[in-house]
């Protein structure tokens, strides 16, 4: 691989982000010899740490996520790392911010190279952004930012946001992440959908009746409340994971693998998104909150929750698109904290088709994207010793040697943003497109707790969430398929 030269500056340094997943991710990377000699690392937050103190930091994020390392690789690596404790919104810490890149720059020959990675909290995002822009922290080589979710609270603060980073850097150069599209099962829509006659050609609503994603999570909002409750699941999981996860399903073939090709295919798609109107909010949409048990807190008694929150810590809804390969065919969706189980899946339900047998199930395509890696597709035979039609599943299951190889999301995305290849990471006009969308949600939503009567349900932890949402489907054959 390719030893890459590069300055790279982390806001959030000492935070649980880096330490869990970049450090980690950047210690593989530097394993397989991407980043190497040329590069060093300048975390920053507020706290007075020392440049010593943060590479223990670093050691012990490596040692908590390998199993077996050599000490001196884990050494040398965290010999690359520096801090500087930084107040964002002191215009003095640029300028020595500025000046330790500089010398690391000459240090490590990391040629005028800088990457930015915004790994804090994110209402500090656009002071970071104007700071580099106006201290003037890019380098004379390459520029690239990284930027995390959540990119804005709507459409009006992400265009905000996008104006302030758009000022130092160009749109080629900003990789606004979003770790499921670093997940193996979610990279591997796109090939399952374009390079089998038999998916490919039954991929149009002639086909397929319904296509259903569910996000869901056994934990709560846990410590995130403050955060959570000024969010929502709409907000935290559906603006950006599962529209990711809907875009690559809905895609037309992009012309090639290039990001171009891609984001070009996906902008185009995403023009025929239609955006829900109140009336279809109200019908088609289902919030929720989950409730207490013996020994779990309510959503609305968890620490740093409004007692009266609205917040949603569930919701269901429904989309489609007016063009593509799968105009017309409805999209359920539904993510929810306090789920019977972890479980990220997407099931793509068939048409039933005229028979001579009188088969009446579904047939369904389903992909498993957590916590197992799983693709399965129902088929059908006779019965051995009665007459009828059996159901059975032909699965495939990523053996355990595969998993092992399968790199970590982040370990993956941050790959390609040394190589600068922004083909997983979510351009402006997508972005943009998916806010609409959100707000016209949150929108309706806002009216319907202003006129006093927010139909919010109820439901019990650790279940399948509210039963209003077996409610939303256009027809009465229709139904959830994971139960
Ligand atoms: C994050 C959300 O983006 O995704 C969290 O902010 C959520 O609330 C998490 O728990 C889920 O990610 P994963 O990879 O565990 O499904």
């Amino acid at each position: 691989m390719k030893n890459i030269p590069v300055i790279m500056i982390i806001f959030g340094g000492s935070g649980d982000l880096a330490h869990r997943k970049l450090y980690p991710s950047l210690f593989n990377l530097y394993e397989q010899g991407l980043i190497h000699d040329n590069f060093a690392v300048i975390g920053t937050a507020r706290r007075p740490w020392s440049h010593e103190y943060l590479r223990e930091q670093v050691s012990d994020a490596i040692h908590e996520t390998h199993d077996q390392v050599d000490e001196n690789e884990v050494k040398a690596f965290a010999s690359h790392f520096y801090y500087q404790s930084h107040d964002v919104t002191n215009v003095e810490h640029y300028v020595t911010l500025k000046k330790l890149a500089q010398e690391l720059d000459d240090r490590y020959s990391a040629q005028g190279n800088c990457l930015f990675y915004m790994a804090m909290a994110p209402r500090f995002f656009g002071t970071i952004a104007t700071h580099i822009n106006d201290q003037h922290l890019t380098g004379s080589g390459f520029n690239r930012i990284v930027v995390e979710k959540p990119f804005g609270h709507d459409l009006v603060s992400a265009e905000q946001l996008n104006k302030e980073i758009t000022a130092s850097f160009d749109e080629n150069d900003i990789f606004r992440i979003d770790h499921y599209l670093g997940k193996e099962m979610i990279q591997n829509i796109m090939p399952m959908r374009f390079t089998n006659p038999l998916i490919k050609n039954i991929w149009s609503g002639e086909y397929i009746k319904n296509i259903q994603i569910t996000l869901a999570e056994r934990l709560g909002v846990e410590a995130r409340g403050g955060y959570y409750d000024t969010s929502g699941a709409l907000r935290d999981m559906v603006q950006n994971h599962i529209f990711q996860i809907i875009t690559l399903l809905a895609v037309p073939e992009p012309k090639d693998l290039s990001s171009d090709s891609v984001h070009q295919a996906k902008q185009e798609l995403l023009k025929s998104l239609i955006i829900p109107t109140p009336e279809e909010v109200k019908k088609n949409f289902v919030r929720g909150q989950y409730l207490g048990s013996d020994t779990t807190f309510a959503y609305k008694k968890e620490p740093n929750v409004d007692p009266d929150s609205t917040t949603e810590t569930y919701v269901a809804g429904k989309t489609k698109f007016t063009s593509g390969p799968i105009a017309g065919v409805p999209i359920y969706f539904r993510t929810g904290k306090e789920f019977k189980e972890k479980k990220t899946r997407i099931d793509i339900v068939l048409k039933h088709i005229n028979n001579p047998y009188g088969q009446a199930h579904s047939n369904n395509i389903t992909i498993e994207v957590d916590p197992e890696s799983k693709i399965y597709i129902t088929i059908n035979g006779k019965k051995i010793d009665e007459p009828g039609i059996r159901r059975e599943d032909l699965t495939y299951a990523f053996s355990k040697e595969e998993m092992a190889k399968v790199p970590d999301g982040y370990e993956r995305l941050l790959h390609d943003v040394f190589v600068n290849d922004s083909t997983n990471f979510t351009h402006w006009s997508e972005l943009k497109r998916y806010w609409e969308f959100i707000d016209a949600v949150e929108d309706a939503w806002q009216k319907e707790n202003e006129a006093g009567n927010p139909e919010i349900a109820q439901y019990l932890p650790y279940r399948m969430g509210p039963k209003e949402a077996d409610n939303i489907f256009e027809s009465p054959t229709e139904h959830w398929i994971y139960e």
